[in-house]
C-alpha cells in the first residue's frame, strides 16, 4: 500500500517511492530509497512538500500519518511541483534514452563508411531529443560521462553534441543555433570513416605522413556532405574547421582569429575536452579537472581567452564526473551542479574514511547541508582510489 505523506509526518524506516517534484535535481536516487538518517529527513522538508511513501518496503507503520495514494490523489495536491514518478517505472533512463541516440549515430557514420548517402533527417531527430533533454544541464553533464566501449566513434560524435550543445546552452543560443551546433558536433568527424582503421587506431606517435593522412578529415568529412547536398553552411564549416585555431596553428588552412566562427570554436573545444576525457591510442584518459588544466595551459591561444574563460564557466570548479575528497575524509563523485550552487555540488559518496567502497552509493546534496557540516576539501585522482566513473554512472542513470 502506498500513502500520501506530509514531509513533516515522515520519519526514519520510511521507503519513499515518489516526490512532488522531478527526481532529476534533486538528492535523491531515481529508484526510490529508505529513510536512513535525520539528514535525509532535513533534505526532503527543504525540497518537497509532501512524497509517496511504500509501505511494504517500509520498516515502520505509515497508514496512520499518511492518505491511501492514487495517481489522482497525488497530483492533486495544490500549488505542489508537478508530480513526476520515478523513471525506473515510467520512462525511459537517460542512459537507455543515449544508447538507443548512439546506435543511431553509429548507424549514419557505417553508412558514411560504406559510401551511402548520409541521411541528416536521422541526426536531426537525435539532435531534436538532444535539445529537449538540454533543459535540464545536470542530466546533459551526466549523459557526457557516459561511454560506449562497443562503438567509440560514435560515442565521441554524441558526448561532443551533448557537451556543444549544453555549452551553446550556456552561452545563450537560440535553439536553431542549437541544432546547427548539434548536426556539425555529430558529423564533424565523418571525413574520419575515409581514414585508414591502421592510423586511426595506431598506438603512440604517428609519423609526419600518418599525420598527413589524419589532416585530411575535415576537407573529406566537407565534401562528403557538401555532395548530400541539405546541410546548412553553417555545418559545412564546423566540420571543414573544427581543427583550427585562432592562433593560426590549426589545420587544414591555417585559419586565424574571425576567420573562424563562434560556433566552430564551441565544436573544437567540446571535440578536444571529449577527446582528453577518453581512452584513445595515444593517451588514456584524463580526469574532467586534468583535461581543463591542459585545456587552460595549452589551448587558451589557440580556443582564445574569451571562449576558453566561457568554457571553464561553463564547466565549474568541480565539473561533474569530478572525484573529489570531503571534510569527513569520504570521496565522491560530483554527481550534479548548479550554477548557483557549483561550489557546493550533490555529490555521490563512493569510499568512505577508509577506503571501503559505500553500498549501496549515497547521494548527498551539500547545498542544503550547512558547510561546517560536510564540504568539498580536495580534487583526487580516481585512479587512485580505483574508480570507474563512467561504469558508476552508468549504473545510477540505468544502463
Ligand atoms: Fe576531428
Amino acid at each position: 500500500m502506498r500513502y500520501k505523506v506530509n514531509v513533516g509526518d515522515l520519519q526514519t524506516g520510511m521507503y519513499v517511492t515518489e516526490l512532488d517534484r522531478p527526481w532529476v535535481g534533486t538528492p535523491f536516487l531515481f529508484q526510490g530509497f529508505l529513510i536512513e538518517s535525520g539528514e535525509e529527513l532535513e533534505q526532503l522538508k527543504a525540497i518537497c512538500a509532501f512524497v509517496v511513501i511504500d509501505e511494504a518496503q517500509s520498516k515502520v507503520a505509515v497508514g496512520s500519518v499518511g492518505k491511501p495514494a492514487d495517481d489522482s490523489a497525488v497530483s492533486a495536491q495544490e500549488g505542489a511541483h508537478q508530480p513526476e514518478k520515478s523513471p525506473a517505472r515510467n520512462a525511459e533512463r537517460p542512459a537507455q534514452a543515449r544508447a538507443s541516440v548512439q546506435q543511431n549515430v553509429g548507424q549514419l557514420l557505417a553508412s558514411a563508411k560504406d559510401g551511402k548517402e548520409i541521411d541528416i533527417k536521422e541526426s536531426q531527430k537525435i539532435i531534436a531529443r538532444l535539445i529537449q533533454q538540454s533543459v535540464n544541464h545536470n542530466l546533459m553533464m551526466q549523459m557526457s560521462n557516459l561511454r560506449n566501449r562497443q562503438d567509440r566513434d560514435a560515442g565521441h560524435s554524441l558526448n561532443t553534441a551533448i557537451l556543444a550543445i549544453a555549452f551553446g546552452k550556456h552561452l545563450g543560443h537560440s535553439e536553431d543555433k542549437l541544432r546547427l551546433l548539434g548536426l556539425g558536433a555529430i558529423l564533424h568527424d565523418i571525413g574520419k570513416t575515409r581514414t585508414p582503421r591502421e592510423i586511426l587506431n595506431k598506438p603512440g606517435k604517428l609519423t609526419d605522413e600518418e599525420f598527413a593522412v589524419i589532416k585530411r578529415h575535415p576537407d573529406e568529412g566537407y565534401e562528403m556532405l557538401k555532395a548530400s547536398d541539405n546541410v546548412p553552411d553553417e555545418v559545412l564549416n564546423m566540420v571543414r574547421y573544427h581543427h583550427e585555431r585562432v592562433d593560426g596553428s590549426g589545420y587544414p588552412n591555417g585559419l586565424k582569429g574571425d576567420e573562424i566562427p563562434l560556433s566552430v570554436g564551441i565544436i573544437s573545444i567540446a571535440d578536444a575536452y571529449e577527446t582528453l576525457t577518453t581512452d584513445n591510442a595515444y593517451q588514456p584518459a584524463l580526469t574532467p579537472v586534468e583535461a581543463m588544466q591542459r585545456l587552460r595551459t595549452t589551448g587558451t591561444d589557440g580556443f582564445g581567452k574569451d571562449l576558453m574563460q566561457d568554457f571553464m564557466r561553463f564547466m565549474g570548479l568541480y565539473p561533474v564526473g569530478s572525484v573529489v575528497k570531503l571534510n569527513s575524509d569520504d570521496i565522491a563523485i560530483v554527481f550534479s551542479a548548479d550554477q548557483k550552487t557549483r561550489m557546493r555540488p550533490l555529490v555521490m559518496l563512493v569510499r568512505d574514511s577508509k577506503g571501503t567502497e559505500i553500498r549501496p552509493h549515497r547521494l548527498v546534496n551539500l547545498a542544503v547541508l550547512p558547510e561546517s557540516k560536510l564540504s568539498i576539501s580536495s580534487i583526487v585522482d580516481p585512479r587512485k582510489y580505483a574508480i570507474d566513473t563512467a561504469t558508476l554512472f552508468e549504473k545510477e542513470l540505468g544502463q
